[in-house]
């Protein structure tokens, strides 16, 4: 494949600067690296193809460390492990690795070293970062190591190859040709995820189908298993909850039913036969019309830990979905899932972990923090991130999505005391005996360029490196991505790094700016679609969302309305729900406001919208003229493909503005300030 984007971030173009060429092959060119398992084969193929590209060069291999680079465990490193105290090995635990240069006997050399095999891939593809993204290698002392334990994609494929909300064309997984046939996609898939510390993968949708659990397609998913082992990928299993009765000809699967209990322990012996390190379930009960245990007078912690029980003499785990609502509960959606949840704080095994959206409704392109997150101290609990853009303008319009991610990580809980952060909690800090984690929902099919969009790669390579560490920077992660995907030059990296930070405030601006939210076209979720109302139930329409009328717009989530807000700690309680201090962006989020209501601008509401409107496509503009600008520092192909993308994506915001702007004024009945065009 040449510059058709299928190398990722993973191209290994040749290295510019002479000096850094130079530096590189000095530490490179002989080096002691053991590789007796596949794991270590995995690292070391990495490190040809990678040294290959980079700085045109073969590794000598040399059979004992002799005054050369050494990338070996610390068992294998003999008198250089005085480099690497015991402390910095156990708090690097199984999945870190340190990486340092040394001077031996006069000379620096590199050291790559941890614990595990793992420790050794996810180094080598660090070093090879390095070297992608045109750093010295001289005087590091890295020490890394992931944040979260399970670090997983989220695949909403069916057995069929369609693939919910996926716009990156089918599911990559061939069931028709497995287990015979592995395609070398999936070997490229692993090399992805293990060089950003992704280490699980869920292959089916949450909605799902029990197909995935006859032997026919056991042999199936082991093939896959075995394939992605040597990168550290475990499988998981989304799993639907009534599977005894469908697949196993039960009348019940009732969670305390002794014969579904026996049913599941089955099942679960079974899958560990084909696949001794499966990873466990994903579940999606009672949401959306999926059966789950309330449907026997039963608790999510009654149904998850069933099958934490079957899981835990294997070492699997339950990823349990707090993504719950019912259109027979007749409040505020926002509150279902904490008024489930909270109550069954301290109740689930020791192997579930609850699967917490980033907010309350579903992935829309602001929403404010979730409330469960700080509210389950006893409970382990993930976040669960949208990879794919179902909510952001599907694979057509470029939205760099770690901005959206930090902000829910960075929001402050206050359940802990000042500072304890979404990422804080994700991390465990406040409790070590929990599982911690990430999901991301795949935007990977088979499209050539996996994603559908070349910035839509981003996205993916983003959520990799936020699972490993919550605190790194959207900023510092967009730089490595660039350099790694693109091109280094500074002149190319600043312009495009602005444009992608931007991207996302760019999209709330266009389609729901000031805590709007659920207004696109229904059921799609593409275009605009504030209108959209008679949908069979409330909290699938537009109307419902935006509440808007003659006097006013916006959810009332405070005390006089719903009430959501006070799911929240005191703090944030305060912080939202006072006028002085909601910040605009969660404005109409959590109050009803009067159209004449004055913002902290000046304007009054209504002409802060439109202005927010025109702003958002205004901004879509600006950033096809930086891409334009750019076309020296990028392959044709992309280039082309990218500016095709955004005159969609252009046409597109215009449409939202247009739309929406025209929409609210039935509403407001508010002139369209001076100074916009007038929307048709
Ligand atoms: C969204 C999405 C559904 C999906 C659901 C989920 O509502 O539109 O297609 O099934 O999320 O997360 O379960």
């Amino acid at each position: 494949h040449g510059e058709n984007g299928y190398n990722l971030w993973l191209r290994y173009k040749p290295v510019n600067s002479t000096s850094l060429k130079t530096e590189y092959r000095s530490y490179l060119n002989q080096i002691y690296f053991p590789s007796e398992s596949d794991r270590l084969k995995a690292a070391l193929d990495e490190l040809n193809l990678g040294l290959n590209g980079l700085i045109g060069i073969k590794p000598q291999l040399l059979v004992r460390a002799q005054g050369s680079s050494v990338i070996a465990t610390s068992n294998k490193i003999g008198a250089l492990k005085k480099w690497v105290p015991d402390s910095v090995l156990k708090k690097i635990g199984n999945d870190g690795f340190v990486i340092k240069t040394i001077n031996q006997a006069g000379r620096n050399v590199l050291l790559v070293t941890a614990n595990s095999d793992l420790g050794i891939l996810y180094g080598t593809f660090y070093l090879l970062k390095l070297m992608q993204t045109g750093k010295t290698l001289s005087g590091l002392d890295v020490v890394e190591y992931p944040r979260t334990m399970v670090r997983v994609l989220d695949h909403w494929d069916n057995p069929n190859r369609t693939v919910e909300r996926g716009y990156a064309g089918f599911s990559i997984w061939n069931w028709h040709k497995l287990p015979g046939y592995i395609d070398s996609r999936y070997i490229d898939y692993a090399r992805a995820n293990a060089s950003v510390g992704i280490n699980g993968s869920v292959l089916n949708n949450v909605n799902a189908s029990i197909q995935m659990l006859t032997p026919a397609y056991l042999v199936k998913i082991k093939a896959l298993a075995d394939a992605f082992r040597p990168y550290g990928i475990r499988v998981y299993l989304s799993v639907k909850f009534d599977s005894p009765i469908e697949l196993g000809g039960l009348k019940t699967a009732d969670p305390l039913d002794p014969e579904v209990i026996k049913w599941w322990k089955i099942k679960t012996d079974e899958i560990y036969s084909y696949i001794p390190d499966f990873g466990g379930f994903l579940v999606k009960a009672n949401s959306e019309g999926q059966p789950g245990p309330q449907t026997y007078g039963r608790s999510h912690a009654d149904g998850a830990n069933m099958l934490g029980n079957a899981l835990a003499p294997h070492h699997g785990i339950v990823m349990w979905r707090a993504f719950v609502y019912d259109d027979k509960v007749p409040d505020d959606r926002a509150k279902q899932a904490y008024n489930e949840f909270k109550p069954l704080d301290g109740q689930f095994n020791a192997n579930v972990i609850i699967q917490v959206k980033s907010g309350p409704i579903d992935f829309q392109p602001r929403e404010a923090f979730h409330p469960l997150f700080g509210a389950l101290p006893n409970t382990s609990v993930m976040l669960e991130l949208q990879l794919t853009q179902e909510y952001l303008g599907f694979s057509t319009h470029l939205v760099y999505e770690a901005p959206l991610f930090k902000e829910c990580m960075d929001a402050d809980t206050y359940r802990q005391g000042k500072n304890s952060t979404v990422a804080r909690i994700l991390e465990g800090v406040y409790n070590p005996k929990l599982i911690t984690g990430m999901a991301g929902v795949a935007n990977i099919g088979t499209d050539v360029n996996w994603c559908g969009h070349p910035f839509a790669q981003a996205n993916w390579y983003a959520f990799g490196r936020l699972a490993w560490n919550p605190q790194a920077s959207a900023a510092a992660i967009a730089d490595d991505w660039l350099r790694m995907t693109f091109s280094s030059e500074k002149v190319f990296i600043d312009p495009m790094k602005r444009e992608m930070l931007q991207s996302r405030e760019n999209t709330v601006n266009y389609m729901t700016p000031l805590g709007l939210h659920h207004i696109m076209g229904a059921s799609g979720h593409y275009g605009p679609g504030p209108w959209t109302d008679n949908m069979g139930r409330a909290d699938w329409t537009a109307v419902y969302y935006h509440k808007a009328d003659t006097a006013g717009i916006g959810f009332d989530r405070t005390k006089s309305g719903s009430n959501a807000l006070g799911q929240y700690s005191p703090e944030v309680q305060a912080y939202f729900g006072n006028l002085n201090t909601c910040p605009d962006e969660y404005l109409l989020w959590f109050h009803h406001l009067s159209w004449q209501y004055k913002m902290r601008s000046g304007k009054t509401l209504w002409e802060e919208m439109v202005h927010h409107y025109y702003a958002g496509a205004d901004s879509v503009k600006k950033m096809q003229q930086t891409w334009n600008s750019l076309r020296p520092y990028v392959d044709q192909e992309r280039f082309s493909e990218v500016q095709q993308l955004m005159a969609v994506q252009y046409e597109e915001a215009i449409r939202w503005r247009n739309s929406c702007v025209l929409y609210f004024q039935t509403f407001s009945r508010q002139p369209i300030p001076v100074g916009y065009d007038r929307p048709e």
